[in-house]
């Protein structure tokens, strides 16, 4: 089994160290390569996905992925700035599933925004599609408008579209995946007002017919958004678009107590992968070792889990995550009163341990 192992820039490098340091002391044969990706390597290579970086993702048998961008790009032109070289892969991989978990950690529900009872417990899979939507949709640009409310003024424009095929793959991923869950599917859409969501809730209400025992319901986006922060254990699976599923992944990840905690995954229709962590690049916090390597340390057990068939070695990573937080050992983003703050190292080593079956100290 080969991993192609991108950390790209910001805290991407130190989080990924961590994981990689996890994924060793499994002891599981794999073979790992590195590469540049994102601003990385466009400062090497000019470009934020060089050919070399995509090939190797390409052969790989799955991709742990850091996080890509940083301002200092913001200025350059679209198609070199790091965020490409996410997009890209997701495009040219095929990576059309992302399977987003929002699961809050009994030892961390106190630090969530929201009031512990509320999240105590909490176990939401958003399913965003990846691949299709306003993101990809074409054509899209700036031009000088020819009708509108300002004939003759200069304007900008994106397509969102998605087809039958795209909603259909999709809606199956989310109703196999609650096959395995409460067999409960939250569809989100704009329907109300948006064509290509009126399509979208007709698509998933036609596929779901196949999956009599799965119950379905279909939200407005909107509504969807105040549903989380006010009752975010009514949901379990929720599959929506690239574009809402987006933004309301963040949300949903924030209810959990800190982004710093959430893996993801984007699948293929093969179950190839790419995985990395929720959160972005931070470029705040890069260099000083206190970013969370647990997001990226899940990751990489939910890529033994979903690419690469070791089950078993996912749940001892689960597990030792699990370790370490009863321990009480916390980066800063989830530290609270009492516990006992680490950095990005000291949390890796702590994990490297758990995971090798020794004891976990408290200096
Ligand atoms: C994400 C990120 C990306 C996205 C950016 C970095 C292109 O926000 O993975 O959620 O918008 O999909
Ligand atoms: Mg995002």
């Amino acid at each position: 089994m080969k991993i192609a192992i991108l950390p790209g820039d910001g805290i991407g490098t130190e989080i990924v160290e961590q994981a990689v340091r996890v994924l060793i002391a499994l002891d599981l044969k794999l073979e790992t390569e590195t590469a540049l990706v994102g601003g990385a390597a466009f400062e090497a290579h000019g470009h934020p996905l060089p050919e070399s970086t995509l090939k190797l993702a390409q052969e790989a048998d799955a991709i742990l992925f850091g996080a890509v961008g940083d301002w200092k790009y913001d200025k350059l032109e679209r198609a070199l700035r790091p965020e490409q070289a996410i997009l890209g892969l997701r495009k040219h991989l095929g990576l059309f599933a992302n399977l987003r978990p929002a699961l809050c950690y009994e030892q961390l529900t106190h630090a969530s925004s929201l009031k512990p009872e509320l999240v105590a417990g909490l176990d939401i899979l958003i399913i965003r599609e990846l691949t299709g939507d306003i993101y990809f949709g074409q054509p899209r640009g700036r031009r000088i408008a020819s009708d509108g409310h300002f004939p003759g003024a200069e304007e900008a424009f994106d397509t969102m579209r998605y087809s039958r095929p795209e909603i259909e793959r999709i809606a199956h991923v989310a109703f196999q995946a609650a096959r395995k869950r409460s067999r409960k599917v939250t569809s989100v859409d704009k329907a109300n007002v948006l064509e290509t969501f009126q399509f979208w809730k007709d698509v998933v209400t036609e596929v779901h017919a196949q999956y009599p025992d799965v119950e379905l319901q279909h939200m407005y986006v909107d509504n969807a958004a105040m549903q989380l922060v006010k009752a975010p254990k009514a949901f379990d699976v929720v599959v929506t678009g690239n574009m809402f599923g987006d933004i309301l992944s963040d949300e949903a990840a924030m209810l959990t107590g800190s982004i710093g905690m959430l893996p993801s995954a984007s699948l293929d229709k093969h179950n190839k992968g790419l995985y990395e962590p929720s959160h972005g690049s931070a470029p705040d916090i890069a260099g000083k070792g206190v970013a969370n390597p647990l997001a990226t340390i899940l990751s990489a057990a939910m890529m033994l889990r979903y690419s690469l068939h070791q089950p078993a070695a996912a749940d001892r990573i689960e597990s030792a995550v699990r370790t370490v937080l009863t321990a009480g050992l916390r980066t800063p983003d989830i530290w609270s009163e009492g516990t006992h703050r680490v950095g990005t190292r000291e949390m890796g080593d702590a994990v490297v341990a758990a995971v090798t079956g020794k004891t976990i100290t408290k200096s």
